[in-house]
């Protein structure tokens, strides 16, 4: 085995392209490159992204190889790790994603509620495709997705390509962790381990404990039941931290709330309280809208700065620190680590009161043959209601994709928790449907 690998990063166009590029150039130690490749069906949207990251890699590791290409045979041939992580559709379809909703009163998220849903059925047949292609031209390669709305992308690639080697990944839960251990007085996330359960975006924590097996929930606890997970910088005002995210970290007070035993994931804010979160976004400038004046203007705008002075010299582009768990994946696999990790896998009776073909998010031992989902047992009544609510939903999307059914998708909707009735799901459907002409199939 060559023990340097070859990865193409999918989505090369990506504002978390130069992210996860740094992070590989500073984890070469742990997970030797030996070529870079990305792929896009946009060309001028990664040439600028690709232009900046060839003037990084030379800089910082001349020795790895480095091409971008919208061609899929160039981009998939010899390679071991295909990096997902495309947004079909772009920013203007999140953008509708987010508003149309908005129009009912209805909480407009990238992937929760009627916005998710309207994603799902874009993003299905793109992250599909980029199976497909990685199987042609590299049968042995490993597909690590982040291509949201992951829980729905998952639930497609279990239904349609059950043998492909594929795991569905989520940052969340690694940022909140970091936030745990900060509050509990540890130097990483990495010093805990944890017991956790749900779908993505919909998950609970129920024992996080220190190496040495010490309980740290009563100290976690303590600290979320005042302050949600934000800490002590941000609760000074911080300059740094992004207003919305603050909001958010902040409102785990509230979601924790509901069962105090454990920890929730920050994504369910939309699901329970659904109309703070209609009450405090401008139905005219929505979370697309901040992200396409912050993130994305200034990736590229100093992507394009980088390529033009043709230096990294004082750049501004900063690590992904978040996204060094997907070089923890890959080594997993590559070196047989059976690292522990939460990922989204088939359940097979690790929550052994839930449907065992539901895609659920738990902790895994990964090694070479892929996942082994660690048991966590029964859940209870509250989170089961919710959860089978909640994949019900997950389920009817992807059925509605394969069969093009409108009768289906109007069923996902109303199954949502976030969506009031079913006439207002109607409403919804039929505008999102006209919205997504484009991207999903026709329905019948
Ligand atoms: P972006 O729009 O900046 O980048 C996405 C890129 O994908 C674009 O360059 C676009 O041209 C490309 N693309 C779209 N369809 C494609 C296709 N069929 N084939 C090849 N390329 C295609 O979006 P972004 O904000 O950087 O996010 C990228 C994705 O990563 C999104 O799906 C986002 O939700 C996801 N994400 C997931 C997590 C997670 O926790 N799982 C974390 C961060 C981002
Ligand atoms: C978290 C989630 C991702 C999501 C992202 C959105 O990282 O885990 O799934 O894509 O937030 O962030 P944004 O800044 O684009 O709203
Ligand atoms: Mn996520």
């Amino acid at each position: 085995m060559n023990q340097s690998s070859s990865i193409v990063i999918a989505g090369g166009g990506s504002t978390f392209t130069p992210g996860i590029v740094l992070m590989l150039l500073d984890n070469l130690d742990r997970f030797p490159i030996r070529q870079i490749k990305f792929y896009d069906n946009l060309y001028e949207r990664q040439q600028q992204v690709a232009d900046a990251c060839e003037v990084i890699i030379r800089e910082k590791a001349p020795e790895i190889q480095f091409v971008a290409t919208t061609d899929p045979e160039e981009a998939f041939t010899d390679v071991d790790f295909v990096m997902a992580h495309i947004r079909v559709g772009l920013y203007a379809m999140r953008e509708k994603d987010e508003k149309i909703p908005l129009k009912y009163g209805v909480v407009g998220q990238e992937t929760c509620g009627p916005g998710g849903i309207a994603y799902g059925m874009r993003s299905i047949g793109g992250v599909l495709e980029i199976v497909d292609y990685m199987e042609k031209y590299s049968p042995d390669a490993w597909m690590l997705n982040y291509s949201n709305p992951a829980a729905i992308v998952a639930e497609a690639t279990r239904r349609l390509r059950p043998n492909s080697k594929i795991i569905n990944i989520c940052d969340m839960p690694i940022g909140i962790e970091d936030r745990m251990a900060k509050a509990a007085g540890l130097a990483s996330r990495k010093d805990m381990e944890i017991r956790y359960f749900g779908l993505n975006h919909f998950g609970w924590w129920t024992d996080i404990r220190d190496k040495q097996g010490n309980d740290l929930m009563p100290k976690i606890r303590e600290h979320v039941k005042q302050h949600g997970y934000l800490l002590e910088e941000e609760m000074e005002g911080s300059q740094h931290s992004d207003e919305s995210w603050v909001q958010t970290f902040g409102k785990a007070k509230e979601v924790f709330e509901l069962d105090p035993t454990t920890m929730p994931n920050t994504y369910l804010k939309y699901y329970f309280f659904p109309q703070d979160e209609v009450a405090h976004t401008n139905p005219e400038y929505t979370r697309a809208n901040q992200v396409m004046a912050s993130r994305e203007k200034h990736v590229f705008s100093e992507c394009n700065r980088i390529a033009h002075v043709n230096t990294s010299d004082g750049m501004t582009l900063e690590i992904d620190e978040h996204a060094s768990y997907i070089v923890d994946l890959a080594r997993a696999i590559k070196f047989n680590t059976h690292e522990r990790m939460l990922l989204i896998v088939p359940n097979n009776g690790a929550i052994s009161n839930f449907d065992e073909t539901a895609m659920v998010e738990v902790p895994c031992i990964l090694g070479a043959n892929g996942p082994e989902p660690l048991t966590q047992g029964k859940i209870p009544q509250f989170q089961k209601g919710l959860m089978e609510q909640q994949v019900s939903v997950e389920k009817l999307v992807v059925e509605a994709w394969i069969e093009g059914s409108y009768q289906k998708l109007w069923q996902a909707l109303i199954l949502s928790r976030i969506v009031p009735d079913a006439r207002t799901a109607k409403q919804l459907l039929d505008e999102l449907y006209e919205a997504n002409k484009d991207f999903w199939p026709e329905l019948n």
